[in-house]
């Protein structure tokens, strides 16, 4: 495989690479256990938080012509509102907060430190912002659930190592419609959390 190439870019030029990043979403979040039946449409409005925010950050990795991984970051402040919500209900400051939007590599492309780099690098984003905190959501799914696949093994080790921790007080619910629904459903989301060192 050639070598991949890693592309920081911010703010409005993100929006040069919005259909690369939409497309990965959508193909990587229709696993389990997003089950995301994304559109193009609903993609190019949402990926706009990024590209109207001057603070924000995109990283995509390229093999290639071909985008096959991608991960987000903008501060908490600048998010849209849901998304503030939790933490403004818990009277927390959302100043130092940098939040994570989503990490997606291909499948091919997961097990050689890539996933690693996007919090690298995100993390870093925070502290040259000055933020001292990072935070992301990940959806919560019934374990009983049918469509999980055997032998799914989530992420939440990885985020342990990383240092997160869950934080079940903040929740919210983001609506999608799963794969084979024909309408959004509300879908549980809970907060992870690092405080950064401070030097
Ligand atoms: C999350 C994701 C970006 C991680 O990417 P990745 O490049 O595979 O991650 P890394 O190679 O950096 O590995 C991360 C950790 O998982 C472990 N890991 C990676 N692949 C693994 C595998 N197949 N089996 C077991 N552990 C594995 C690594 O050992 C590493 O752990 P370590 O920190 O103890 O070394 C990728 O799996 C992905 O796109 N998943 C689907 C989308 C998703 O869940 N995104 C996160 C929420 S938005």
């Amino acid at each position: 495989m050639a070598e991949l190439r890693i592309e920081a870019l911010r703010g409005a030029a993100i929006a040069t690479r919005l259909d690369a990043l939409a497309a990965l979403r959508i193909r990587v979040f229709r696993d389990w256990p997003y089950l995301y039946d994304g559109t193009l449409a609903y993609e190019t409005k949402y990926l706009q938080m990024y590209v109207q925010c001057p603070r924000s950050l995109a990283v995509l990795v390229w093999d290639g012509a071909q985008c096959v991984g991608a991960s987000t970051v903008l501060p908490l402040a600048d998010a849209p509102r849901d998304m503030q919500q939790p933490f403004l209900d818990a009277g927390l400051d959302l100043a130092p907060i940098d939040y994570f939007g989503e990490s997606v590599l291909l499948r091919e492309y997961r097990g050689r430190g890539i996933g690693v780099k996007f919090f690298e690098l995100r993390e870093a984003h925070a502290r040259e912002l000055g933020l001292r905190q990072c935070a992301f959501c990940a959806v919560e799914r019934d374990d009983g659930d049918a469509r999980k696949p055997a032998g799914y093994v989530g992420n939440d080790a990885f985020w342990h190592k990383r240092g997160y921790r869950k934080v079940p007080a903040l929740r919210t619910t983001l609506a999608w419609p799963d794969v084979g629904e024909t309408a959004s459903s509300d879908k549980p989301m809970t907060f992870w959390l690092r405080d950064l060192e401070t030097a």
